[in-house]
């Protein structure tokens, strides 16, 4: 696939990791087409690709809508006349442990809300299938070369803290497989399908975070960094332009070494 010759949807397109793979590509001279929940945000995302003459539409969506996953995806191809490259980079976080006791007591003062539980499955699990399900039925319909790129994340393995995110991005690492299986066995050819699980990234997620907590988790990383969101972003331009890539997660992460980092 030519990157140029692409018509890109991202989700979660407005911010981090989502924005850096929009302005990527939108650069490369793809067209763009990026879905977020807030107008504003959008806004000055297409605003900065329209600066640099990117081809960019903006659609406020939210991914754990039937409604609007199916909408947002007949709006880019009504925009761009076809869909090559789906981006699922719409979730969110919601962190705790599933019980916290009462230092006094030792019994239960807290539990894992139903809430907390409930919203990190429906934005990373449910958005991330919903989307993808209804960019295939496009790129199948239409008879278009199709890449679809969920994304995991290396907490995938399992982090403390964080039942309800590890148990969807497990989930979702595992969606490539299925999903090429199921084309195999439907005849489906021209849609690939590559997850990518990135590791600490430098987007708002994580600079916002705690920094002695994040000081700490560096500490396990052997590039001694945060990753660079462009550097996510080339990885699924490999991922674009090399067929051979499929039905895989791929793990960027800067060499992030279990378990010291997992027990701590
Ligand atoms: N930052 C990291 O270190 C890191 C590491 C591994 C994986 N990831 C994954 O990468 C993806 C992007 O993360 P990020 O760090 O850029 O986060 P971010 O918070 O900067 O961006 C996420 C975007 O998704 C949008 N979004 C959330 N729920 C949505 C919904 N229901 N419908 C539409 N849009 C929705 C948010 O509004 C936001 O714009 C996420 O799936 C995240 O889990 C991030």
């Amino acid at each position: 696939m030519n990157i140029n010759e692409c018509v890109f949807l991202i989700t979660g397109g407005s911010s981090g990791i989502g924005e850096s793979v929009a302005n990527y590509f939108a650069r490369l001279g793809a067209r763009v087409a990026i879905v977020g929940r807030h107008q504003h945000t959008i806004d000055r995302v297409v605003n900065e690709i329209k600066e640099f003459g990117g081809n960019v539409i903006g659609i406020e969506g939210n991914v754990t809508s039937e409604a609007d996953t199916a909408r947002f995806i007949n709006a880019t191809v009504a925009a761009f006349g076809q869909l090559n490259v789906v981006v699922c980079t719409a979730g969110v976080i919601s962190d705790g442990t599933m019980l916290t006791l009462d230092k006094d007591t030792g019994k239960v003062a807290r539990k894992l809300s139903f809430d907390k539980w409930q919203t990190v499955i429906d934005d990373d699990l449910t958005g991330t299938f919903l989307t993808l399900r209804d960019a295939a039925e496009a790129m199948v319909n239409g008879g278009w070369e199709g890449l679809l790129v969920p994304i995991s994340s290396v907490n995938k393995i399992g982090q403390i803290g964080q039942l309800n995110y590890s148990s969807a991005k497990a989930a979702v690492a595992l969606m490539p497989k299925i999903i090429i299986g199921e084309f195999m066995l439907r005849g489906i050819r021209n849609i690939r399908c590559v997850g990518i699980a990135p590791g600490y990234t430098a987007t708002p997620m994580l600079t916002g975070m705690n920094q002695d907590a994040l000081k700490a988790i560096l500490e396990d990383v052997h590039l001694g960094r945060l990753i660079e969101t462009e550097e996510i972003a080339s990885m699924i331009g490999h991922c674009v332009v090399n067929s051979a890539l499929n039905a895989t997660t791929i793990e960027i992460t800067g060499g992030l070494c279990y378990p010291k980092g997992i027990a701590k």
